[in-house]
């Protein structure tokens, strides 16, 4: 090929305005990280992947569902050879949860002794559940196992996790968009909002 070639790929199509989503943007008291920022970011996390797994073949490894949208669009800003495989967790119940103990509702399909795993989440918080996850995977003897995330929220960790890839911090409270769910609903905003009060005072899960 030569140099001149015109790219392949765009990370970032157009974008809908708020109002395109409706009933979903009537939740939404504020964005706090425009689309184009969160992709940008992206690109800068997938590019330093790039370099330094190069030549590794790593295996990024992500929790379901929140993380679908930032790792579809981590996959793509990623240019050297790599596999996906994704885990999913239930809680068992509230106390359960607060000790970080989670339900594996799907594991791994691929064995990950000797690879290169990075575990790829879209939001830490106590660090419970990531602590929880991350020692499952340390016994099956991975020759790595690092940690991307793309939203931290420092002030409330309990556990210290190393993070190796970060997107943004993000204050003390309920975000949706990008992969980040309020019952189940918002994870296809392609930006991170605030949600008026009112949607979470009442419980509603329509607004
Ligand atoms: P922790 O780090 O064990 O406290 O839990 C992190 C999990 O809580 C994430 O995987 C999300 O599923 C969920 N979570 C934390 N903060 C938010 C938020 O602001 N919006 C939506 N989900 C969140
Ligand atoms: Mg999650």
């Amino acid at each position: 090929m030569s140099g001149n070639t015109p790219p392949v790929a765009r990370i970032g199509a157009d974008w809908y305005p708020l109002e395109a989503y409706g009933e979903l943007a009537v939740g939404i008291s504020e964005v706090l990280i425009p689309a184009e920022e969160i992709h940008k970011r992206v690109l800068t996390i997938g590019r330093s992947i790039s370099d330094d797994y190069a030549g590794l073949e790593p295996l990024l490894v992500g929790v379901l569902k929140g993380v679908v949208p930032f790792v579809a669009d981590l996959l793509r800003a990623i240019t050297i050879p790599l596999e996906l495989d994704f885990m999913a967790v239930a809680s068992y119940s509230a106390e359960a949860r607060d000790q970080g103990v989670v339900r594996l509702e799907k594991d791994l399909s691929l064995p990950i002794t000797g690879r290169h795993v990075l575990f790829v989440e879209d939001i830490i918080d106590t660090g419970l559940t990531l602590n929880y996850l991350l020692r499952n995977l340390r016994v099956r003897e991975p020759a790595s196992l690092d940690v991307c995330v793309l939203f931290d929220r420092p002030d409330r960790r309990l556990i210290d996790i190393p993070i190796r890839y970060k997107g943004f911090d993000l204050p003390d409270r309920l975000v949706v968009g990008y992969g980040l769910d309020y019952r189940g609903r918002y994870r296809n905003l392609p930006f991170v909002g605030q949600l008026k009060p009112e949607v979470f005072r009442n419980g509603l899960e329509r607004v």
